[in-house]
């Protein structure tokens, strides 16, 4: 019987669960649950015997891939697939899929949500600024950023965005303004908004050169990666301009100094939470667990990235 292992550090909302379950029944297939693990040893020893693998931000590297005998697909419920090591999962035949698109509402939602949370002063009674007639500048217009675009317009915001892999039209044809500069796009924009991939040409990219164009009320909200910031830069830019705010989708290593020195001026959460609704949990589970089954059954490749 085909084996599917559900491994999720961070669980998915019940509806979710339940929901691969019922795919994974219909399927004739088994499905086990390793959820709120805590050491690397108890993934291990869970992956062995087990088919296909259903992940969120669980790594899955090397050592992973070779303990699991009988592996032949690893699905990211989720975008970023920066957690899975696609050389060893390609050199033993296993095939690694995301689920684009399944979990962007949240993490647009939240991006917003915090912009608007930290420019009330985390709603501490006092006076606070508005987003309505402010810049938004949308680093990486795929499928986060194009919710983001739509919201900030409804929100009254002036939309600009940069994505080197879209043409003009592509992003004109949203009603944004196309940047083909990205230091165009941070130099234009009080609020600018991160949606890229982390990969060894984005990591550390968002550094002080770059940063440090921003027009004066510079907010820069990271949904995406940690590591994609580098983190001089960014301390310098809190040290440099009294008016820089920065917004993080999990904390960066150097919080604890921006808390000491920098209070009012940043939002960290306390863990990974732009994927944290039972929509997304619902959208990008089930999508996972469906494109186990295509795959399984039938040999659908579509969203293979490896
Ligand atoms: C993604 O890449 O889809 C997001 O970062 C969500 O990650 P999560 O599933 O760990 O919340």
């Amino acid at each position: 019987m085909t084996k599917v292992l559900l491994a999720t550090d961070k669980p998915f909302a019940k509806a979710a669960v339940d929901g691969i379950k019922e795919i994974c029944d219909k399927a004739g297939f088994e499905l086990v649950k390793l959820e709120k693990y805590t050491s690397k040893d108890q993934l291990k020893a869970a992956v062995k015997d087990v088919d296909a693998i259903i992940i969120r931000s669980d790594i899955i590297d090397k050592e992973i891939i070779d303990a699991a005998d009988n592996l032949k697909i690893v699905v990211r419920a989720g975008a970023g697939y920066d957690n899975i090591d696609l050389a060893a999962a390609t050199a033993k035949n296993v095939v690694a899929m995301n689920t684009p698109g399944q979990n962007s509402n949240a993490v647009a939602e939240l991006a917003v949500g915090m912009m608007i949370m930290l420019n009330r002063n985390g709603y501490n009674g006092s006076s606070g600024v508005e987003l309505r007639g402010k810049t938004l500048g949308i680093h990486g217009f795929g499928n986060i950023g194009k919710l983001l675009a739509q919201i900030g317009k409804g929100l009254g915001m002036k939309i600009h965005a940069y994505d080197p892999f879209l043409d003009k039209a592509a992003i004109e044809k949203d009603g944004v303004i196309c940047e083909t500069d990205i230091k165009e796009l941070y130099s234009k924009c009080q609020y600018v908004s991160v949606n890229i991939p982390a990969n060894s040409k984005t990591k550390g990219s968002l550094n002080y050169e770059l940063l440090s164009v921003m027009p004066q009320g510079a907010t820069l909200v990271n949904t995406a990666r940690l590591e994609i910031i580098d983190e001089a830069g960014l301390l310098k830019m809190f040290a440099d301009r009294k008016d820089f705010r920065y917004i993080s989708d999990v904390a960066p290593n150097c919080k604890d100094e921006i808390a000491s020195n920098y209070a009012g001026r940043f939002f960290f959460t306390p863990k990974k939470m732009g994927a944290q609704t039972e929509e997304a949990n619902i959208n990008a589970g089930l999508a996972a667990a469906k494109q186990i089954v295509g795959f399984i059954k039938n040999g659908d490749n579509t969203f293979k990235v490896n």
